[in-house]
């Protein structure tokens, strides 16, 4: 295992492989680059083309960040390990903010729903159409929970965290104030489908969105709920942004639990796991953009 490696052999895996992601600050370590993100703003986990001996190309391409001194025992760590694999898909996914999304971000602003939020112009329409969506996805991923294709998904069922039923009720707010409810629209009706599709055969990839929906939703989706409904609702709180029960403590179970499934996967399928939020940022970022359509 990569991670276990001595330092000689760390270091002609140091040779082969790039992880480039910046080292973490407290340790000292080589500077192997700080090309994690692309210029696009995608993470990026490389590898040279001749691969690591034992290991696919794919999993070669992992990780390395060696932290030693000459008297200690070297160690390699991914960036949040040491407190658990949440924090490990924490550190990728606020990577992909822009820096005014939050401060640990480092996304070019590209599409027009990465601008500051106190900048957008929100539509009711188009917040309909981005709380329709939305609920598409949550009763999609609740859903899946329930049904449990694989064991470790009947961890995360009644977490005190699902939203589909309180966007039920929004929506029900909005047609007694004389909105027309739409259908669910392309973004929300590809994602729900992705989620079908992987939760049925990559439980990995399937974690990633299901932490990164409903963690996103508690941090800046809060904070976008405040603001549009400023601009756009005379600041009417809808129940997607309320949680029965002390969120923080509701969101800890969670981490907890999500680490303690993630111990018994290898190195390998937790970097598949990280791989995989870019991909939940695409989908979450298009259905975010219908609040400006
Ligand atoms: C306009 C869009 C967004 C804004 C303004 C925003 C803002 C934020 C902020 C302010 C935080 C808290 C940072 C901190 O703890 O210091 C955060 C955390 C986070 N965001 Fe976003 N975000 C946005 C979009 C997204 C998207 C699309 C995703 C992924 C689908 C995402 C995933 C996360 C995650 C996983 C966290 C960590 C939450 C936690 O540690 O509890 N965010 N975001």
């Amino acid at each position: 295992m990569a991670s276990l490696a001595p330092i000689s052999q760390s270091q002609s895996l140091l040779n082969n492989t790039h992880f480039q992601t910046p080292p973490p600050q407290s340790l000292p370590g080589p500077n192997l680059g700080s090309e994690f993100l692309t210029k696009r703003g995608s993470v990026r986990f490389r590898t040279r083309r001749r691969g690591f001996p034992g290991l696919p190309m794919k999993s070669a391409a992992r990780v390395v960040v060696v932290s030693a001194t000459t008297a200690e025992k070297p160690k390699k760590r991914y960036p949040g390990e040491a407190k658990g694999f949440v924090e490990e898909m924490r550190f990728v996914a606020m990577r992909l903010h822009t820096k005014d999304q939050a401060k640990e971000g480092e996304k070019e602003v590209k599409e027009p729903e990465e601008r500051p939020v106190a900048k957008w112009e929100p539509t009711v329409d188009g917040y309909l159409r981005f709380l329709v969506d939305s609920k598409l996805v949550y009763d999609t991923l609740e859903g899946i929970i329930e049904k449990a294709a694989f064991p470790s998904y009947v961890e995360f069922r009644n977490t005190g965290l699902e939203r589909s039923g309180k966007l039920a009720k929004d929506l029900e707010w909005f047609k007694e104030q004389g909105h027309v409810i739409p259908e669910p629209s392309g973004p929300g009706i590809t994602y729900a489908e992705y989620l079908k599709e992987i939760s049925e055969k990559d439980p990995q990839a399937f974690i990633c969105h299901f932490y990164n929906i409903y963690f996103a939703h508690t941090a800046g989706g809060r904070m976008i709920g405040k603001k549009v409904a400023e601009k756009i609702l005379n600041k009417k709180e809808l129940e997607f942004y309320k949680w029965d029960g002390d969120l923080s403590q509701l969101l800890q179970n969670v981490r907890d639990k999500l680490n303690k499934v993630a111990e018994s996967w290898t190195r390998e399928e937790k970097n598949h796991c990280l791989e995989e939020t870019e991909k939940s940022f695409k989908h979450s970022g298009d259905i975010l953009r219908l609040i400006l359509s």
